[in-house]
């Protein structure tokens, strides 16, 4: 029997998680099928996610706007899925639905994919923006370790929150103004785009880099190279793009509904590149 899954959003068309489960699907000979399924935010989700279960689907990813409310109509979430208040990942099993969150293991994943030294975790972080991307970042790179991180944002109040629901007794965070982002910037090891900033369509990211030698990562895969990575190659600096994060969420994903870990290959994201092109 086909094995079903799928990903809900508002809108979904332009999803690329159908390309990256259909390519692993195919790689591993599993029998089946990944779909695209627009729930407006009219729609009761629970409805739609209790519907699926019924009809067989083992599980489904969740994007924008439901990814809150899929973790609110769960039975069981992971910690992850708890603490950041929002999942990603949906599993169906025995009767119950279980909610995961692996945005912060994407980056995690596709960070150590570029640097094979972990010395950057000893070193500041500067994450710009403190929306749900943000939230995953700095929860995963407080899970590493990491001992001090700022945050900025257009509207400091959300960094603020941000930082005092993810501080530690182990990890700092201090929040900087938006318009002070330049100035720790020569003590960071690595900065982090979160923000819109820089994507097709939206305003440019404003951001120096003569002073930073760490690396840079910019979360925006459209446009693929983003001002920010392109200023940051001419510089010599180790830069990641936004493409890495999403191949690498995909894979606790995968492995939930069908047991087989899958790998992230060159070939996948080169037909993922092709894909965004076209
Ligand atoms: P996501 O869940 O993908 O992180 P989001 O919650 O909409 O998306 O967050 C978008 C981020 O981009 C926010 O940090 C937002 O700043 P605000 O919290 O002040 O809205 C940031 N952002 C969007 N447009 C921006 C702009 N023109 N200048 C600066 N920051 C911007």
């Amino acid at each position: 029997m086909t094995q079903r899954v799928g990903i809900l959003g508002w809108p979904v068309a332009h999803s690329r998680s159908p390309l990256i489960h259909k390519y692993w699907l195919d790689s591993h000979g599993l029998d089946g099928e990944y779909l695209r399924l627009a729930v407006s935010p009219e729609e009761d989700f629970n409805t739609v996610v209790r519907g699926l279960a019924e009809q067989g689907w083992l599980g489904a990813n969740v994007t924008v706007p439901h990814k809150e409310v899929a973790l609110a109509i769960s039975d069981e979430a992971s910690p992850q899925a708890q603490r950041l208040g929002a999942a990603n990942i949906l599993q169906f099993k025995d009767g119950k639905v279980y909610a995961d969150n692996s945005d912060g293991y994407g980056f995690i994943a596709s960070l150590e994919e570029a640097i094979s030294n972990l010395d950057w975790i000893h070193q500041p972080a500067l994450i710009l923006g403190a929306g749900g991307a943000a939230r995953a970042i700095v929860g995963a790179l407080v899970d590493r370790g990491m001992p001090h991180i700022y945050v900025t944002n257009r509207s400091r109040a959300r960094a603020q929150m941000l930082a005092e629901n993810f501080a530690t007794p182990t990890t700092r965070i201090d929040v900087l103004d938006w318009a002070a982002r330049q100035t720790q910037m020569a003590a960071c090891g690595l900065v982090v785009n979160t923000t819109s900033l820089g994507m097709v369509g939206q305003p440019p990211l404003e951001l120096a880099l003569e002073s930073f030698t760490g690396c840079v990562v910019d979360i925006v895969y459209a446009p693929l190279e983003t001002a920010l990575l392109t200023e940051a190659r001419l510089r010599g600096l180790i830069s990641v793009d936004g493409l890495g994060m999403l191949l690498h969420q995909a894979v606790p994903a995968f492995e939930a509904w069908f047991g087989v870990r899958p790998s992230v290959t060159r070939e996948l994201r080169h037909k993922l590149i092709e894909d965004l092109g076209a």
